[in-house]
């Protein structure tokens, strides 16, 4: 942790229409101390760990004690950004005693100062009880992933007038019920930029233009740590990959040349051990030379 001060919600939900709010992903330890050093306001421990880390092909693979597993990791690195939890799918669809039990758990085991679940007016009976529990919730309208079945595939939301309403009333709703902030995820820009004006609280966006309060991008995305498909949406600020391709390439290379390790990276042994060790070889070596002339 640096020596800048945490940041909370209400400091979040105060910077609506300020200074543009900065969100990534992380999942581990060095991840989050990377994203607090840089002085990141949110870190999202968000349910796409599940393609990004453990290579499953949807955010519907991952169960609450993996969220819970990877949320420590990140407060251990006891990070000065916000610490915010995914819902994973099924942790909050079935009653709202179940969803206010399992956003109980990513706060009191994982170490969530908030969590994030997807969808909109249909959520509101279970966003009120978490939020009657004193845990913040941030929303996520649009592309909601946890919806690839139903919305057929990854596709850009809103793209239709009645589909757009629809959005504006959801917005709208969170707003009300008292979330502190909304992800606007895979909109057009139009959209996200009137959305953005209807709500009192700040809009986080991700492949929804510039006019939100703020962006997220998913930490390998922006690293350049992925090798698969990188989406439209995604600025890659750094090839991480190919330059640990390479380190690993160097490391090889100097192993199997006898390279590595050397001097610097050697433990020496003291003289006393130096004597003692000569008389285990030579007297290893003079039981060699009797065994192999009987
Ligand atoms: O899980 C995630 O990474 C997310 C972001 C895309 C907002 O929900």
């Amino acid at each position: 942790m640096g020596t800048n001060p945490k940041v909370t919600v209400p400091q979040i939900r105060a910077r609506k229409g300020g200074e543009k709010i900065t969100m990534v992903t992380a999942y581990d330890h060095p991840s989050a101390s990377i994203a607090s050093a840089a002085g990141i306001d949110i870190i999202l421990v968000g349910d796409s760990v599940a393609n990004v880390v453990h290579g499953m092909e949807s955010t519907l693979e991952v169960d609450l004690e993996v969220m819970i597993v990877h949320a420590r990791a990140v407060q251990r690195a006891r990070p000065h950004s916000l610490v915010v939890v995914d819902m994973p799918w099924m942790s909050y669809h079935t009653t709202p005693e179940d969803a206010v039990r399992n956003a109980g758990r990513l706060v009191r085991e994982g170490g969530a100062e908030a969590v994030k679940l997807e969808g909109g007016e249909k959520r509101l009976p279970v966003l009120e009880r978490i939020l009657d529990a004193e845990i913040p919730v941030m929303g996520h309208l649009g592309l909601t992933p946890q919806s690839v079945h139903a919305m057929g595939g990854y596709r850009v939301q809103g793209r239709l007038p009645d589909e757009a309403r629809q959005l504006i009333g959801d917005a709208r709703a969170l707003d009300r019920a008292g979330v502190f902030a909304i992800v606007l995820e895979g909109i057009p820009d139009v959209l996200a930029r009137v959305i953005t004006q209807e709500v009192a609280v700040p809009t986080i966006g991700i492949g929804a233009g510039p006019a939100t309060d703020g962006q997220v991008l998913v930490f390998h995305d922006l690293l350049g740590l992925g090798d698969g498909h990188r989406p439209k949406f995604v600025r890659t600020y750094a090839d991480l990959r190919s330059a640990a391709i390479e380190a690993l390439r160097r490391y090889a290379e100097d192993v199997k040349g006898g390279g590595f390790p050397g001097e610097a990276e050697t433990y020496h042994g003291s003289a006393d051990l130096v004597v003692a060790l000569e008389e285990v070889e030579s007297s290893a070596g003079k039981l060699r030379s009797v065994s192999s002339s009987s």
